[in-house]
């Protein structure tokens, strides 16, 4: 059986990680893109991944990563790479530095990392995932908390629609999708989910994921969450 690879932007900790050590377990060829390969330890020690430099906000960065798409088919590609900014509470702009960091980080990043790789991915029938959030989804949304974060998702939200557009007809299947409430170094100890768990699960989503599901949005059990 052909081996499938997996490219990972966003792989140092917490879900990116995860993904990382499940996919090489599994026997996938893992890509894993980090900012900076050299303090990546934990990766470091995952046996079979390929690091290698990336900064999702950064255009130069990805051209330099772009000729990895030359290499192998992509069957995935998974965008983990995320910040939450500002914890705040209640109707509160953020200042120029939160709002440019986040959302270079969750709307620019998925944009440039997808536009990179997505006809690579697309060619070999393969799906692309964003990692979103719940707190971005306009129609499920209760609270206010962390305005900055769900604004940003919610934009991270529209590229994949705008994504699925563009890839889906091409071969690809594009999705967003929802971790839970995970105790990462962004879901802090109070999260309701191991990462391991909800990557097991993402993982499952991602591998029942049918042409028809382009442009939709999962949760890591595989409920459709409103836009
Ligand atoms: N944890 C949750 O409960 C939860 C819930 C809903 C959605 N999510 C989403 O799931 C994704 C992963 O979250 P997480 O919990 O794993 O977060 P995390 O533990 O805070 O890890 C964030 C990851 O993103 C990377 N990253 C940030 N900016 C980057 C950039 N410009 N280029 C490349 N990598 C970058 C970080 O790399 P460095 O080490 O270089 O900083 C780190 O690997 C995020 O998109 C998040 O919004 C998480």
């Amino acid at each position: 059986m052909t081996q499938k690879t997996v490219l990972i932007a966003g792989a140092s900790r917490g879900l990116g990680l995860e993904f990382a050590r499940q996919y090489s377990i599994a026997g996938w060829k893992v890509l894993a893109g980090v900012r900076e390969p050299a303090r990546a330890v934990a990766l470091m020690r995952v046996k079979g991944v390929e690091l290698f430099p990336l900064d999702v906000t950064s255009a130069g960065s990805l051209a330099d990563s772009a000729w990895l798409a030359d290499e192998d088919p992509l069957d995935l590609l998974l965008v983990c790479a995320g910040l939450y900014g500002p914890d705040t509470a209640g109707f509160l702009a953020p200042g120029d530095a939160d709002f440019d960091a986040v959302m270079r980080t969750n709307v620019l990043g998925p944009m440039r990392v997808i536009q990179t790789f997505g006809d690579s991915v697309a060619k070999a029938g393969g799906r692309i995932a964003v990692l979103s959030s719940a707190m971005g989804s306009i129609g499920a949304s209760t609270q206010t908390s962390g305005l900055l974060y769900r604004a940003s998702k919610a934009a991270a939200n529209m590229v994949v629609k705008c994504a699925a557009l563009e890839y889906g007809p091409k071969g690809g299947t594009v999705v967003a999708l929802h971790p839970g409430w995970v105790r990462t170094d962004m879901g802090g100890e109070g999260g309701e989910l191991d990462a391991y768990t909800s990557v097991r699960g993402l993982r499952s989503v991602i591998e029942g994921l049918e042409a028809q599901a382009n442009g939709g949005f999962f949760d890591w059990r595989g409920e459709a969450l409103p836009w």
